[in-house]
């Protein structure tokens, strides 16, 4: 292929045959990440594998180029959210699930350097949507490969945290702080990727039960390991149902390191207008009936719902009101589709959302790409329930971005020794 002066993202998956439906080969996440960072020093972090991806493929498809990546560079990004142009920050994007918060902070002009995600369905619409493959398994990943960036973000699982390592610890006389009691856990890995590259801010999201899960131990140990590390923390939980038309309460943990913003600071989280949202807004005009629920199905859930009202329980389907908000989203919405179901006309049996309306439910673009990816509706519906209120994520990002901009002091107090490789990948032009 002669060289190209703009190789479009479709072009160079088509000659290099890069098929996601087929599953991510080894090294593309790097082949990928290169590609998006190709302007900037941390694209050092990725050549060596993003190189040996190249070469595999132009042997195995006996290509005729040189396995050169100047002929494709520079990308012309036919995807609909393509990295920045002159950034004004980076960020990595940690249990990124379908990238609900990479669009929020991507949209202020941040520029993701590292990404991670191991399911490969979310991987699918991950890269369809950004143009580039997370990495898989974030326990697998030293910390050291990770660029340097300037905010951590991630919504990552809620795990209890077991004390047997740290009584095995005491008992050998070693010390040990709050940090050390979450090894073993995905929290852990967040620890240690802020204790080893330092980013001036994060943001982490999980479910509102966080705060009373093994009776406030886990949220306790995460505050104070988060503080242990020098950061000043602030926590909330919000409600979406004044951005998207759902009820979905999440708990917000935002950090500031100490190294850059002085102690007295107070971050707020944005306040909402108290508008509520009506779910009929986000309605299609003409769903597709294989989303009405089947006579069996519908007998079954009302059966379901009498047997526990004659309990007194409040166990039952959630019919929605169209003029008000949903109930939460759940990642198990590909069940049955209880808890949110849509009356229809007279006669006829409720439905469910159609993966399309669970996108507006959870305030995505209308252009974030949801078919022809190989990705299915059950995937799509767990997708969406994992994920975030991307207008939630999008209002705390904007707060965020201000309270750094205002507030943060341009070198560290008492810089960290850096390691040769973070000064490599310090670098954005
Ligand atoms: C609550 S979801 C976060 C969704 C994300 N915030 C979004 O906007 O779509 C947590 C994600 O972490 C991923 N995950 C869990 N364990 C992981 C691991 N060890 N490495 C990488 N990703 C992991 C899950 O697959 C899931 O997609």
């Amino acid at each position: 292929m002669a060289k190209k002066k703009s190789a479009t993202y479709t072009s160079v998956k088509k000659r290099l045959q890069i098929n996601m439906e087929k599953g991510a080969d080894d090294n593309l996440s790097d082949f990928t990440h290169y590609l998006q960072c190709h302007t900037n020093g941390v694209s050092l972090c990725f050549e060596k594998p993003a190189q040996k991806y190249l070469s595999n493929r132009i042997h195995t498809l006996n290509l005729a180029e040189e396995p050169d990546f100047q002929y494709f560079l520079p990308i012309k990004w036919d995807v609909p959210f393509p990295p920045v142009t002159n950034p004004k920050f980076t960020f990595i994007d940690l249990f990124a699930g379908i990238g609900g918060f990479r669009l929020a902070f991507q949209k202020l002009k941040g520029k993701c350097v590292f990404t991670s995600e191991w399911d490969k369905n979310a991987q699918k619409t991950y890269e369809a949507n950004f143009g580039e493959v997370p990495f898989g398994d974030i326990t697998a990943i030293n910390e050291k490969q990770i660029p340097k960036h300037e905010i951590l973000l991630g919504g990552f699982p809620c795990q209890p945290f077991s004390l047997a390592g740290v009584s095995k610890k005491n008992s050998l006389g070693r010390d040990h702080g709050f940090a050390d009691k979450t090894q073993g856990t995905l929290f852990y890995d967040i620890v240690r990727i802020l204790k080893e590259r330092r980013p001036k801010a994060f943001l982490l999201e999980n479910v509102k039960n966080l705060r009373s899960h093994d009776k406030g131990q886990t949220f306790k140990i995460i505050i104070e390991a988060l503080k242990e590390l020098n950061y000043l923390v602030f926590d909330q939980i919000i409600d979406a149902r004044h951005y998207v038309p759902q009820h979905r309460e999440r708990i917000f943990i935002a950090g500031f390191n100490k190294e850059y913003f002085s102690e007295s600071l107070v971050f707020t989280f944005p306040k909402p207008d108290e508008k509520e949202m009506k779910v009929k807004d986000i309605l299609e005009n003409t769903p597709d009936p294989k989303y009405t629920l089947s006579n069996h199905l519908w007998k079954y859930l009302q059966d379901y719902a009498k047997k526990h009202q004659e309990k007194g329980n409040g166990f039952g389907f959630g019919l929605a009101d169209l003029n008000k908000v949903t109930r939460t989203l759940s990642a198990r919405y590909h069940k049955d589709g209880s808890e949110i179901l849509i009356p229809q006309g007279k006669g006829e049996n409720p439905r469910r959302l159609s993966p399309e309306e669970c996108r507006a439910l959870m305030g995505y673009p209308d252009d974030f790409i949801i078919r022809n990816i190989g990705v299915s509706d059950t995937q799509l519906y767990r997708q969406f329930g994992n994920s975030v209120a991307v207008p939630v994520v999008s209002a705390i990002a904007r707060q965020m971005i201000s309270f750094i901009d205002k507030n943060c002091k341009s070198e560290p107090k008492e810089s960290k020794p850096v390691s040769k490789s973070a000064v490599a990948f310090n670098v954005l032009d």
